[in-house]
């Protein structure tokens, strides 16, 4: 979702920008701008699209070494160029970038903003009006700045210039994640520590309600009363190469293609020399002191928390609720005694999840966040982190960091029966290696789903997923996977569920992917696709070894039961890459989506 980014330093700062913004382009977003302060002032330049339609109208000849950067994925008012960011004032002394959504703009606007004349439709734009208005009322620009940050309700991560100072980016956070970077010489403002890595690996976090006064030399964070904080920076371990896409045409290939390795990485994070499955300390006893887990998430995040209650139930003998963040606080159930939130984010920054564990921590309940993103909001906030150590994740669609996150799941499963003296014979880590072996002989099989995608997905309208049991998890990420990147129309259903209503949809020739990786379920399963197939469907059946048929379309090689969806989640990604790519779509960059859902 929107991304920002600023530069004060000696270097060329819209180059510096464009490029911080091309990093931040995988968050998703429909127009992006800058603004640079010039020996004529601030510049600013604006486009509807891509970052490289805006790289065409940025005039390159602008000496400037100061400037703020965003790309915006439009809440308020349709993409378009007036209302990308940066926004001014009418003076056009103060110019600002908008991450967030301001709940309160309407009621703020009729208050302090009658006269003024608005530009865009955005909620943003009363932010630079109110800081303009406040001038008037001789404050400095910082307590101008504090002033407005204070009458905002919602959420923002936002940076403003003065046309009248180049020596100054004035920064403010709530609830929207935003970092500060040092240099030497150079200081940077960014969403996330990968649009900079190009100038510096060591940031500051910004806490809620938190302003920043950035110059070339200078860090100053300060609340919104004024007064001064000291915070250590950190060095972010990123490899500025993990985010490059090397020889692949797509992240989402690369990344499927990395999953294998994630598996292996997460097996030697967690595993100490005798070869057992090494947790801290204080996750352990918040597991076994929960008399029950109430995971939270969103999207491919949900998929493998339902995959994980499964696991923690069948090994750790312990009950799991999961539940879609967004919908809990409406449906919050009455929570057990002692209970212990599990938040699993890619992210670590999702808005909906976020809103849980504010609730959540109110209320002194314990939280542990599964994230690949350590320092991100909800690993910050919850009281433990498990990392998924599967690499920044690029591509819209959620592939490695879903099975990094069932992976942890299974270890968290294990480690928790252990220690709460339950006797079970599964190896984890001999049975990780073998799912990461099974995931290397599927990711060598492209050609195979290649083709069932030509076959089954270049003109269909629909398509649906079928599977019982943990089969029909990874059905509901399937058809996911498949809707965000081709826009076919797809669900995952429960086998068993299809003749309660949805047959009825069943025409001739719609397309059934059917998952059989389970004993108990393999028959019914079968049942189910004989069943559609009697009405016309053209049934897909993907099994595994050991219980597949000569008819099945694909069989993939046989993991141990509790595993199965790290391994069966691989010919539904690649089936729905390819399927996107056969209906030439933007595979990295799907329409509508953002990869970092920072709004409620
Ligand atoms: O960062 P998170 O894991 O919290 O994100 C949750 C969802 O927005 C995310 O999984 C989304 O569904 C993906 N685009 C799916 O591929």
């Amino acid at each position: 979702m929107c991304g920002i980014v600023g530069y004060i330093g000696n270097n060329d700062a819209k180059e510096i920008l464009l490029r911080g913004l091309e990093k931040l382009e995988y968050r998703g977003y429909d127009s992006a701008g800058i603004a640079v302060i010039s020996e004529n002032g601030v510049q600013l330049f604006k486009e509807k699209g891509r970052i490289a339609s805006l790289r065409e109208v940025v005039d390159p000849n602008v000496e400037c070494t100061c400037g703020i950067g965003h790309t915006r994925w439009a809440t308020h008012g349709p993409p378009s160029k007036t209302n990308a960011h940066p926004h001014q004032s009418s003076s056009a002394r103060f110019t600002l970038v908008h991450n967030g959504v301001i709940e309160n703009y309407e009621s703020l606007k009729r208050e302090y903003l009658q006269g003024v004349q608005l530009v865009s439709e955005t909620d943003t734009e009363i932010i630079v009006h109110l800081v303009e208005l406040f001038m008037k009322e001789e404050l400095s620009v910082e307590a101008a700045f504090r002033k407005t940050l204070s009458l905002l309700k919602g959420s923002y991560a936002t940076a403003l210039l003065d046309n009248e100072d180049s020596d100054r980016i004035y920064v403010g956070k709530n609830k929207s994640p935003l970092l500060v970077g040092l240099g030497d010489g150079v200081n940077v403002v960014a969403s996330d520590a990968l649009a900079m890595l190009q100038v510096t690996d060591r940031f500051v976090e910004l806490m809620d309600e938190e302003i920043v006064i950035v110059t070339r030399d200078s860090v100053t964070i300060k609340t919104l009363d004024g007064i001064v904080i000291h915070r250590e920076p950190y060095i972010a371990e990123l490899d500025a190469s993990d985010i490059e896409k090397g020889t692949y045409p797509h992240y989402m290939l690369k990344e499927i293609d990395e999953q294998p390795l994630v598996v292996r990485n997460i097996i030697s994070k967690y595993q100490d020399d005798n070869g057992n499955v090494v947790l801290e300390e204080d996750i352990r006893e918040a597991m076994k002191a929960a008399d029950r887990i109430y995971i939270i998430a969103a999207g491919t995040s949900y998929h493998a928390g339902l995959v994980g209650k499964q696991l923690i139930e069948k090994l750790a003998n312990k009950p799991v609720e999961t539940h879609i963040a967004s919908e809990f606080l409406y449906n919050m159930p009455l929570v057990s005694e002692n209970p212990l939130f599990i938040f699993i984010s890619q992210s670590g920054e999702t808005a909906d999840s976020r809103g849980v564990l504010v609730n959540v921590k109110k209320k002194g309940y314990k939280a542990l966040t599964i994230t690949n993103v350590p320092g991100s909001t909800l690993s910050r906030e919850a009281d433990y982190t498990l990392h998924t150590f599967a690499g920044p994740e690029i591509a819209v669609a959620s592939t490695k960091a879903y099975t990094a996150q069932m992976a942890i799941l299974a270890l968290l499963a294990v480690d928790t029966a252990k220690n709460s003296g339950i006797e079970f014979d599964f190896d984890p880590i001999q049975e990780l290696s073998i799912v990461a072996t099974a995931m290397e002989t599927l990711c060598d099989q492209k050609e195979a789903f290649e083709k069932i995608a030509r076959e089954y997905l270049t003109v269909t309208r629909n398509c649906f997923f079928i599977g019982r049991s943990a089969d029909y998890y990874v059905c509901l990420e399937g058809a996911l996977k498949l809707k965000e990147i081709s826009y076919i129309q797809a669900e995952g259903f429960a086998g068993g569920e299809l003749k309660h209503g949805t047959i009825a949809l069943i025409e001739e020739g719609t397309p059934v992917i059917a998952l059989a990786t389970h004993e108990h379920v393999n028959l019914s399963i079968r049942g189910n696709v004989k069943e559609v197939a009697a009405r016309g469907a053209y049934p897909c059946i993907i099994s595994m070894e050991g219980l597949h048929e000569e008819s099945d379309r694909f069989v993939i090689p046989a993991v141990h039961e509790y595993l199965t969806p790290l391994v069966s989640v691989i010919p539904l990604q690649l089936i729905a890459y390819y399927a996107a790519l056969h209906r030439g779509c933007d595979v990295d960059k799907p329409r509508n989506l953002a990869k970092s859902v920072t709004v409620e």
